[in-house]
Parts: structure tokens; C-alpha cells; sequence
């Protein structure tokens, strides 16, 4: 791993979800692997009034409970301890910047460590104000090093906050300061989806319309929203996944050939792609998605209460926890292709997938094959888990009839290649501390995005969802997602159920 430059790491929400689930394992991974120079420190901020060491047991404390738990005897856990701090205050008063202030101007003096990325990991009703605030503590200028700024999604909530987000911070820094993240593209397996398509020339004269039939891109979750209610509430599906997530997974999947891979080369691209899809008219968003919310059910053999039943929720809540989305792109390659979209919350089993359906060959010769009519080809991209390539095509069927049957070619990350693979959230750290911002979502990108999900989400506005929760947990969604696809002669392939969600009586 290449060492990053050293850097003072500001983690505005240093208490919250994301700094303990993500953030703080991910730097432990850094610094494990030598990616972080020795005297890179990292400084939390928040509301709760703690001490360095109040800070450091929590901290502790969350790793010792995570699913992988931390030796807190090991050495490498010690010397990681001695990087954290903590600055108490409210991150929307004046307080806490000149307290950043003072404290970075003593970094600087005592180590020499000039460099600073600040980190906004709170709810993104908060960002804004932080901006503001750093611009005026003139924290975001730095002519002794660089200062970058990581921005955690949802940035904004609709195109016009979206817009308005982006001239805030584009104010107080430089473009190439800022860093808008988007974890699913620091995932090895998405990032496999541009070697897949551009590293081989197989691919490339069938990648359009006249050879792929559909497209099917799935996001399956067997969470719920855990503590999450009140972020959850205010977000939904459609902004917490599509806007994002999904919308990357399918610009890589659909994007034309960059002309290299730096990043305005990638970032290019995928902006023309987003660009050629038409925002939908309200009634085409009443033909082409279709949201859900989740009821009682039963997910890993555990019982699930309804989403309105949730600590946090709103019993009449109008969230969706499901949605399911016909996109179009109107260009030359994918005219008439359907991309279909979907994730959800306690759905049967986690599964992230790209699926591209090929047309069915011109001529049936071997369509009466016994058992059943012969299966286009079919390449799946799992993104995971299970993460590989699998490649769905005919073969003959041992005997003397010169019949054909389906058969599919694997490849499996886990059985190809040995060692651990960074976590998303490592690499794209790691990048933000080497500047380089091709993994990163750019103004232009952000903006293409909303104009795509906003006109979604007013129309659904305008038109509460009168059948919620209209999907059993533990299930695949609801039965108007099959019926979305179905209109165009497609089906969804099914969530697969793992063992370990498979209910025990199953
Ligand atoms: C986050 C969403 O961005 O992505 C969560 O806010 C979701 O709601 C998560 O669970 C999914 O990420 P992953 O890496 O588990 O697929």
C-alpha cells in the first residue's frame, strides 16, 4: 500500500453510525496495512461532551463488538489508540472552529504537520452550516499543505439542494478539494465492472441494443433500518440507494469507452451517460417505478416487525424501503434496452448484482431441448457477496440427440485470488490522502443524478403510496415490481436465498 502523505483527519459526527461502522475500521485498516504516515492524527468532533479517553474507550468499545473484533492487547490496536483525539462542540456554532483552529495551529508548531481532511460524517441537514463555518474560520485555506474535504451522501435532497449544496461548498474550496463519496465505487467488484468491459474486446461489438435484450441491476438487503430511523425516515430508498449506488452501477455497466482513466476521462462519461437518460414525465413515473414498504415477516429465521413499527418510526409512515425502476437511456447504443433497478430493506437474502440479459439467438435450432426452452446468455456481475463473473450459455447434452442445455462459466474472486481485499471505505480514504479523485463523485455528476430521481420523487409526493407496506419481509418486493418487468416480456431472476437467511424451517 502506498504510504499517504501525514494529515491531521477531522471527523465532524465522530460519535455517530457511520464513524464506527465505517470510518474509524476503515483507518484501522490503513494503518495496519501502512498506508498512513506515522503522524497522521485523527480528531474527532460531536455534540456529546468527551474527553480524549472517554473518546478512546468508545472507540474501543465499538471495535471490541464488531463482527471481526479487535485485539485490544495487539501493539498495532496501541499505536492506533494513540492517534485519536476528541474536540467537543456544536458543529453549528462558532465555538468549535475556533477550537479547530487553535488546536491545528499547535499540530502545526509541535509536528510540523500542515496537511488537513476534514471528514463530514453527520446527517446532511448539518453539512452546509460546517462549510460555511470552516470557510469562515478560514479553515479551508492552507499555504502550508492541502486541506481536502470528504462529503458523505445524500448531498442535498433534490436538485435544487443538490445545486445549491454544491455552490456552497464550491465557494469555501477548490474543486479538486472536494472529495463527495460514494462508497460503492471504492468496491473492488464495481470497480471490475470497467476491466471487465474495457480490458476485453469480446464484449465490446455485443455491448448494445442489437445483441442485449435487458438489463437487471439489484441491490438486496436483509437489514432493516436498525437505528437508523430518523435518517431513514427523512431519506428513503430512492434518495439513501438509487441516487447514488444503483445510478454508478449503471453508468459503468452502460457508459462509453473513456478515451484514458484519469478521472475528468471516467467522470466524462459516466456525466454523458446520466445526461441521455430522460427525467420521467409523472405519468411515465407511474408506469416505469413502483416503491414499497416492508410488514411483518420473517427474515434469517428471525421474526421482523413492520417498518411503521420500527423504534423511531412513524406509524402512518409514507417511506419507502423498496423501490423498482424501468430506466431508459436514450442514446444509439441502448435505445429500447430496458434497465431495470431495484433494491429494497428485508428483502430473502443480500445480494448485489448486474445481470445483462442477451437477446435469444435468430434461429431456434435446438429451442426443444426436453426440459425446457433454451436460456439466452446471460452474464452476471456480483458485486457480492459471492463476489465473481458468472457467464450463462448453452452446451450439448451428453447422448445422441444433438440437443442443447444451459450452462454457466464462474469466476469467483475468492477462488482466484488469495488475501484480504481493501474495504471500500479504506480505498477511497486512502485516495482522498493522495488527491486523487477519480473514485469520487463530480458537481456535474451530482446535478445529472437529481435531475434523473427528483422528478421521481415529486410525482410520488404529489401521490401517496396508498398500499403500504405491500411486501412481507423475508420476501423478494412486492408483486408490482414483477408485473413492471413483465410488461415487457422480462422477469427479475430471483433473490437467491442464502443458507444463512434461509428460515429454519426451510
Ligand atoms: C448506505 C446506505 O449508503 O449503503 C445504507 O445508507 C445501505 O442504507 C448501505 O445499507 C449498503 O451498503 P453495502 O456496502 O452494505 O452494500
Amino acid at each position: 500500500m502506498r504510504e499517504a502523505d501525514p494529515c491531521t483527519i477531522i471527523i465532524f459526527g465522530a460519535t455517530g453510525d457511520l464513524t464506527r461502522r465505517k470510518l474509524l475500521p476503515a483507518l484501522y485498516e490503513l494503518h495496519g496495512a501502512g498506508g498512513m504516515n506515522r503522524s497522521c492524527d485523527i480528531i474527532g468532533t460531536g455534540r456529546t461532551p468527551l474527553t480524549d479517553e472517554r473518546f478512546r474507550e468508545r472507540v474501543r468499545a465499538a471495535f471490541a463488538d464488531a463482527k471481526a473484533p479487535v485485539d485490544m492487547n495487539d501493539p498495532q490496536w496501541r499505536t492506533f489508540e494513540q492517534r485519536l483525539s476528541y474536540i467537543p462542540g456544536d458543529p453549528s456554532e462558532a465555538g468549535l472552529y475556533s477550537r479547530l483552529v487553535a488546536e491545528l495551529q499547535s499540530r502545526r508548531n509541535e509536528v510540523g504537520n500542515s496537511n488537513c481532511l476534514f471528514y463530514v460524517a453527520t446527517p446532511s441537514s448539518l453539512a452546509r452550516s460546517i462549510i460555511e463555518w470552516l470557510g469562515a474560520a478560514n479553515l479551508s485555506k492552507n499555504d502550508r499543505g492541502w486541506t481536502r474535504i470528504v462529503i458523505e451522501k445524500p448531498f442535498g435532497h433534490d436538485l435544487q439542494s443538490g445545486r445549491e449544496l454544491n455552490r456552497v461548498v464550491n465557494d469555501v474550496f477548490a474543486e479538486d478539494a472536494i472529495f463527495r463519496i460514494d462508497h460503492y465505487l471504492g468496491k473492488e467488484t464495481v470497480q471490475n465492472i470497467l476491466v471487465f468491459r474495457f480490458g476485453n474486446t469480446m464484449l465490446e461489438p455485443v455491448w448494445n441494443r442489437n445483441y442485449i435484450d435487458y438489463v437487471e441491476i439489484t441491490a438486496a438487503e436483509t437489514l432493516g433500518v436498525g437505528s437508523r430511523a430518523a435518517f431513514y425516515e427523512e431519506t428513503g430508498a430512492l434518495r439513501d440507494m438509487v441516487t447514488n449506488h444503483l445510478l454508478q452501477l449503471l453508468t459503468l455497466t452502460a457508459m462509453e469507452p473513456p478515451v484514458g482513466l484519469d478521472a475528468d476521462a471516467l467522470r466524462d462519461q459516466k456525466v454523458q451517460l446520466l445526461r441521455a437518460m430522460r427525467p420521467m414525465t409523472a405519468y411515465e413515473v407511474t408506469q416505469r417505478t413502483v416503491r414499497g414498504q416492508y410488514g411483518a415477516g420473517t427474515v434469517g429465521g428471525q421474526p421482523v416487525v413492520p417498518y411503521r413499527a420500527e423504534p423511531g418510526v412513524q406509524p402512518n409512515s409514507d417511506t419507502e424501503t423498496y423501490v423498482a425502476i424501468d430506466f431508459r437511456i436514450d442514446n444509439w447504443r441502448w435505445e429500447g434496452v430496458p434497465f431495470y433497478v431495484r433494491t429494497g430493506k428485508c428483502l430473502a437474502s443480500q445480494q448485489t448484482e448486474v445481470v445483462v440479459h442477451f437477446k435469444r439467438t435468430p434461429q431456434a435450432l435446438f429451442a426443444r431441448a426436453p426440459e425446457k426452452d433454451l436460456e439466452p446468455n446471460q452474464i452476471a456481475l456480483r458485486i457480492q457477496p459471492d463476489e465473481g463473473i458468472s457467464i450463462g450459455f448453452a452446451a450439448k447434452r451428453p447422448g445422441d440427440a444433438l440437443r442443447a442445455i444451459a450452462v454457466e462459466a464462474e469466476f469467483s474472486y475468492a477462488e482466484s485470488f488469495e488475501g484480504r481485499v481493501p474495504s471500500a471505505y479504506a480505498t477511497l480514504l486512502l485516495d482522498v490522502m493522495h488527491g486523487d479523485p477519480t473514485r469520487f463523485t463530480r458537481r456535474d455528476e451530482v446535478d445529472a443524478e437529481w435531475r434523473i430521481i427528483t422528478p421521481i420523487k415529486e410525482a410520488w409526493a404529489s401521490q401517496p403510496a396508498r398500499r403500504f407496506p405491500n411486501y412481507a419481509a423475508g420476501s423478494d418486493g412486492p408483486d408490482s415490481a414483477n408485473a413492471l418487468v413483465e410488461r415487457g416480456g422480462h422477469s427479475w431472476s430471483p433473490i437467491a436465498r442464502q443458507r444463512s437467511a434461509l428460515p429454519d424451517d426451510e
